[in-house]
């Protein structure tokens, strides 16, 4: 994608997530900056960005926690167009607001669609990993902008996996997560099974194991997103009492909020491994190579 442009780009990385820019900007071989943030006393942003970027620009930020980095995105996005950027990429490996993909109850807002809809105004291209989609099958019908790439970290995390563990026993916690176990067990044929979820609140989900044979097996749990970790946790206490001889835990988007961590340990996990599109002690898989080859269209 970047050699279609011959007039230069520059890759802007924001604080919180300046190491992953900076390496995707070398991996991709494209110029690298910083925004600068300044945070007001009363909580606003300033933003400021080089004062004459080319005419390609990519912002890249990641958007967990994302209400006030969206809002950050935007000024940067609109203020870069106006220095004179004509071509806008966001890379966002991982995609905030994706669940909400409609209105649960009445009166709810569809915040994939409205948070979709305000990234297309801005960004001209849209990259992220894995990105939530359950009812909405494609990313461009989510976010609209004019390219929605969505690349996964299956064949790399299933390259990990290869370096750790000696025929494992992969298992989804979700029908949702049979596409991203699938595709991790393919590469070197590993059996995997997909449990049975019902989700009973933010904090509360019911889990079903499927029909298989856990005892002194390694299993490794794979899911797109941990967030409170009950997903995780309660497959994992279920699968304790059948005896494997471990239980891991390879996730794309590691959000492991609050006492996740503490709730998983107690639950029977030893290992928890992670990619590096949200910031975790548990990452060990780079993402740069993968979103450097979407940067560059191959
Ligand atoms: C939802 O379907 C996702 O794939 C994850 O399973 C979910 O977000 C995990 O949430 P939690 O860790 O809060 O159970």
């Amino acid at each position: 994608m970047i050699s279609r442009f011959n007039t230069g780009c520059l890759l802007i990385g924001f604080p919180e997530y300046r190491e992953q820019a900076q390496r995707l900007a070398s991996a991709a071989g494209i110029a690298y900056a910083d925004a600068l943030i300044h945070h007001f006393p009363d909580g606003e942003s300033r933003i400021r960005l080089p004062g004459s970027p080319p005419e390609q620009v990519v912002l890249c930020r990641t958007l967990d926690h994302p209400n006030s980095k969206l809002l950050e995105l935007i000024l940067a996005a609109a203020t870069a167009r106006e220095l004179g950027a004509k071509r806008i990429t966001l890379v966002a490996p991982y995609l905030c607001y994706m669940r909400q993909d409609t209105a649960f109850n009445p009166g709810e807002s569809v915040s994939q669609r409205i948070i979709g809809r305000l990234l297309a105004r801005h960004f001209d291209t849209l990259i992220t990993v894995d990105p939530h989609l359950h009812r909405t099958s494609d990313l461009s019908e989510a976010v609209p902008v004019r390219r929605a790439l969505a690349t996964s970290a299956a064949p790399a995390m299933a390259a990990w996996l290869a370096t750790q563990a000696q025929h494992p026993l992969l298992l989804g916690p979700d029908e949702e997560s049979a596409q991203w176990v699938s595709a991790i067990a393919a590469p070197d044929g590993l059996e995997f099974g997909v449990a049975r979820k019902q989700r009973l609140g933010d904090r509360e989900v019911r889990i079903e194991l499927p029909a298989m044979t856990f005892a002194d097996r390694q299993i490794v749990l794979v899911d797109d997103i941990a967030s409170t970790g009950h997903t995780l946790a309660e497959t994992a206490r279920q699968l304790s009492a059948h005896g494997p001889t471990s239980i891991s835990i390879l996730v794309t988007h590691a959000l492991f909020v609050d006492d996740a961590l503490a709730r998983l340990r107690a639950a029977g996990v030893d290992v928890i491994c992670s990619t590096d599109s949200v910031l975790h002690p548990s990452n060990q898989i780079h993402l740069d190579a993968i979103l450097a080859a979407e940067l560059r269209g191959d």
